[in-house]
């Protein structure tokens, strides 16, 4: 991460919390400096980046069992003010001398918190502290367990619900508290300065050598190549590898604006090598391996064919970083990013111009460098692409349907007054008999997916009016002779996740 102002810099502790980088990004978005380490990261070396508040994440694991995560004790007795957060809170009333234990069915979802005056908060938990340690006192109880509690003498505070979640009622203003009321910081941290202070160092670090960048006309990818082609114009490729599991008319539009900008850009057309190796395949995790290797094929095939370029540049933000590092966390599904390259590869060096930012500040740089909207306010579509989106084995046939059902879904939803944050159909694996005309049909059925969603670690589905839910359904049902039906998916995440696969 470089030069940016990080003197006043608040240290997130990892034990393995699906929502650490909601709590970083929440720092950051209240102007405060954060980085996401290791929950057992050494004394010393907390002390060495001396940070001006410690936060504890949640995590799936119990403290009171063998093995489970722990922090260096010494970093209560630092002075420096420390905030758990659900295992976070655990972890400090069991290691101070608390109690711990499991509270039976847990508490799941948004809980009524009764405080001053009452909220509801999200709370993901099954533990609960039975016991406080010396010198703290409950600040918030729920009808079954400690909601929060304090020992404002030795600045140590603990939540047991998630205020980094959008779903906890006033989340932000309690992490403001904690940073601007008890870590005492004046909020200095702007990435204003990064494009040229990003610029300047991939000068300086390619020299005069070639860079080359795989460019999947995602947010990310887009953005790198933005901040390339102005840093480094005549020193970058860019090579799309259209896999043929892209929306209607993807693959030219991308190709449309970047043959627009001031940088060599190479399209590779594999379709069909992709639809050979998805040949059969069901499983989804199989699925996105197969299209993640097959994707590095393709792309070291073309890297060879191009000649020795020494740099390979990539649009790994920090979140993409974050997960790998994660050492506590359970895999939910692999996420591939067409980006994501192995080091095998034979490059001089790799550069990662967006390894220090989060999804909305790598939106905010490229409005800065002068992107389309389009695609700066792209919304997030899986390095996979349709191959997730279709149930069961792949198929051409199978594509096509789900293409021209997702391009009716995205007219009828580009347009509305409040646009869910994603939206997308799904082919499901499952057929329904209908009629049309006077014919019987047997057809498979379309799923509707639109959800709302801050963050896209968790969400909402959308509350769709049924007037236009009416039209996508007589749409796609009349406009498409292979689909007998539409439904539409009104699960959250958790439990569902965004994606059907
Ligand atoms: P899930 O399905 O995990 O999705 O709830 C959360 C968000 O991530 C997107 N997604 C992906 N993005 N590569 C990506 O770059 C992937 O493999 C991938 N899988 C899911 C999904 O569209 C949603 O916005």
């Amino acid at each position: 991460m470089s030069k940016i102002n990080r003197d006043e810099f608040i240290l997130v502790l990892d034990f393995g919390g699906q929502y650490k980088e909601l709590i970083a990004r929440a720092v950051r978005g209240l102007s405060v400096y954060s980085e996401i380490k290791p929950g057992d990261l050494s004394l010393d070396e907390i002390k060495g980046m001396n940070p001006a508040g410690i936060i504890l994440t949640g995590g799936p694991k119990s403290v009171y069992l063998p093995g489970s995560p722990v922090c260096d004790p010494g970093l209560f007795s630092l002075g420096v003010p420390v905030l758990g957060i659900c295992y976070g809170m655990h972890l400090m009333c069991h290691m101070l001398g608390g109690k711990v234990e499991s509270g039976g069915a847990g508490e799941y979802g948004r809980v009524v918190v009764n405080a001053d005056s009452p909220f509801t908060a999200l709370m993901s938990h099954r533990d609960i502290v039975t016991r406080l340690p010396e010198g703290f006192v409950a600040t918030a109880r729920t009808a079954s367990c400690i909601a929060s509690c304090e020992n404002a003498k030795r600045k140590l505070y603990a939540v047991q619900y998630h205020p980094e979640s959008a779903h906890t009622e006033g989340g932000k203003e309690i992490i403001r508290r904690f940073l601007y009321g008890v870590c005492g910081v004046s909020g200095n941290y702007k990435i204003d300065d990064y494009v040229k202070s990003q610029t300047a160092e991939i000068r300086q670090k390619l020299g005069k050598n070639g860079v080359l960048l795989a460019l999947s006309g995602g947010v990310d990818s887009s953005v790198c190549a933005g901040l390339l082609s102005k840093a480094v114009p005549n020193q970058l490729v860019c090579i799309f590898v259209d896999h043929g599991l892209m929306r209607l008319n993807e693959g030219d539009e991308i190709q449309r604006v970047f043959s627009g900008q001031k940088l060599r850009f190479i399209r590779v057309n594999a379709k069909e090598r992709f639809l050979v190796k998805l040949k059969g395949v069901v499983e989804p995790e199989a699925k996105r391996k197969i299209i993640g290797e097959e994707f590095i094929r393709v792309f070291e095939e073309e890297s060879a064919r191009l000649g020795r370029i020494p740099f390979l540049a990539q649009g790994t933000i920090y979140p993409d970083i974050v997960e790998s590092g994660g050492k506590y966390g359970s895999t939910i599904k692999s996420h591939h990013n067409v980006g994501g390259l192995p080091e095998r590869l034979s490059f001089d060096g790799v550069i990662e111009p967006l390894s220090g930012l989060f999804k909305d500040e790598v939106r905010v740089i490229g409005k800065k460098l002068g992107l389309p909207s389009s695609l700066v306010n792209r919304q997030p579509f899986p390095g996979p692409g349709l191959a997730v989106r279709v149930m069961g084995a792949v198929t051409e046939e199978k594509l096509d349907i789900l293409r021209k059902a997702d391009a009716i879904l995205r007219e009828e939803l580009d347009g509305v007054k409040r646009r869910p944050n994603q939206y997308f159909a799904v082919l499901t694996d499952t057929k329904s008999v209908g009629v049309k005309g006077d014919e019987r049909t047997y057809n498979p059925v379309i799923a509707v997916r639109a959800v709302e969603t801050d963050d896209f670690m968790t969400c909402e589905y959308a509350r769709l009016s049924h007037k236009v839910l009416g039209r996508i359904s007589s749409r796609i049902t009349s406009e498409i002779s292979g689909v007998s039906r539409v439904v539409y998916d009104i699960t959250g995440k958790p439990p569902g996740t965004v994606e059907w696969e």
